[in-house]
């Protein structure tokens, strides 16, 4: 399935939470990216020209990449597409994909924010570079300041969540990813939610709309991942929802 989305709608909060009721992966295009660039990989030094300025990386690079990631044994059973495809070339070869390799896409989900809501979100975030935990400084701040309240790491703040950089973003997903929605409503593959609410309330909406296209859906947030920290995402993100 793919999730997709507007900068700060949650496309990652919600990929997580979907990956712990599945257990399929979330690949995440940003993740890979963030990661290449961190390491100094030529990927990195490549991609870093495009996600430091809040452009995309170009097609014929981002579909290789993932079309590298599908074939790793973990993708077999199905996976989470989060912020990929992000335009209609990347959707074309999500399809040559499918082809490839005998999967077909089960549900795109659209989660929609309005945009006065979507800077806030993201010029207050705040991310563990080591297990992926995100806070947000009004509504979910760490324990002690800068400190990832998981596994102790120092946080970061991305390089592409500042004021300037997120209009350029808003900008580039209105005009290269937005024609997607219609694009796979076409296609009869488009689940549209409503993500203004809570990070629970959103995730709860989802599972109900995809309820009839997957198992495992219908059943509430699974409490293991609240009591068990298996996920310090989810964790996370379900105590920033109340
Ligand atoms: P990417 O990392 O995918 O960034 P993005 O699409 O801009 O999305 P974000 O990660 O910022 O937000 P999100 O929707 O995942 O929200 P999140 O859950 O984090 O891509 C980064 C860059 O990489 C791109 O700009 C591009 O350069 C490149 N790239 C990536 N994919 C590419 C592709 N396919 N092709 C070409 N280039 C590509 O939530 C945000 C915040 O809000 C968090 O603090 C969270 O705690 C909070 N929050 C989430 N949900 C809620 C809620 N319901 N209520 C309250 N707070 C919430």
């Amino acid at each position: 399935m793919v999730l997709l989305g507007p900068p700060g709608s949650g496309k990652g909060t919600q990929a997580r939470l979907l990956e712990d009721r599945l257990g399929i992966p979330q690949i995440s295009t940003g993740d890979i990216f963030r990661r290449a660039i961190a390491l100094n990989t030529p990927l990195g030094i490549e991609a870093e020209k495009y996600v430091s300025r809040g452009s995309l990386v170009p097609d014929d690079l981002t579909i290789g990449l993932v079309r590298e990631r599908l074939r790793e044994k973990d993708a077999a059973r199905g996976f989470i597409l989060d912020g990929f495809p992000r335009t209609i070339p990347q959707a074309r070869g999500v399809e040559e994909m499918a082809k490839e390799l005998g999967w077909e896409l089960d549900a795109v989900v659209y989660i929609n924010v309005p945009e006065r809501i979507l800077l806030g979100r993201l010029v207050e975030r705040q991310t563990c570079p080591s297990c992926g935990m995100m806070y947000h400084l009004a509504n979910r701040p760490p324990l002690d300041e800068g400190t990832c309240d998981e596994c102790g790491s120092s946080l970061e703040i991305r390089e592409d969540d500042n004021e300037e950089t997120f209009k350029k973003r808003l900008a580039v997903y209105f005009s290269q990813t937005s024609p997607l929605v219609d694009y796979y409503k076409h296609k009869s593959r488009l689940v549209d939610i409503d993500g203004s609410g809570g990070v629970e309330e959103v995730f709860k909406n989802m599972s109900a709309a995809l309820g009839d296209r997957r198992k495992g859906f219908g059943k509430p947030i699974d409490d293991k991942s609240k009591d068990t920290g298996s996920n310090c995402q989810n964790k996370g993100e379900l105590h920033n929802s109340r």
